[in-house]
């Protein structure tokens, strides 16, 4: 395997972990609201995108390359709505989702038949992601800012 195919699964292993960043601060957010159920989902989202750190950290390692840590930009920590949370949120796994597809495009001009292999478990993941930000967002939408329908999202979140 190249380095520059190595150098760009170590900046997924970084982004992911700035995922798991990005979705602590929206639970922040959400718990500086009061709305325990989304704060709990953003948690659990965020120890999600450790555990996908923790693949590319392994595979990394796997493949004799050396995993380096990268600074991280500050995540937005305030938002005018819960809608505006998912929407970013959407928003974010769309460009993880479009980061997986490149990497799978460099993995096959390289022939790297191992982290083609690697990678489908993410290519899966991301279109769960995708869908559920959006089943959130559709509901999220149709209640506006009811209260009654925020308490009831809120309660489903607290599911997960
Ligand atoms: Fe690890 Fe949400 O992508």
């Amino acid at each position: 395997m190249s380095q520059k195919l190595l150098n760009a699964l170590n900046d997924q292993f970084n982004f992911e972990l700035l995922s798991g960043y990005y979705y602590l601060a929206m639970a922040a957010y959400c718990e500086s609201e009061n709305m325990r159920g989304m704060s709990h989902f953003l948690v659990e989202q965020a120890k999600e995108e450790y555990e996908h750190a923790m693949k590319f950290f392994e595979f990394i390692n796997d493949m004799d390359g050396t995993v380096t840590a990268q600074a991280m930009p500050e995540p937005k920590n305030d938002y005018s709505s819960f809608l505006e949370v998912f929407e970013t949120a959407l928003h974010h796994e769309k460009v993880v989702t479009k980061r997986i597809y490149d990497l799978v495009d460099m993995a096959k001009e390289e022939n790297s038949h191992a982290t083609i292999q690697f990678l489908q478990w993410f290519v899966e993941e991301q279109l769960e992601e995708e869908n559920s930000m959006k089943d959130i967002i559709f509901k999220l939408e149709g209640v506006k800012d009811h209260f009654h329908g925020l308490m009831m999202v809120d309660r489903e979140l607290a599911g997960r």
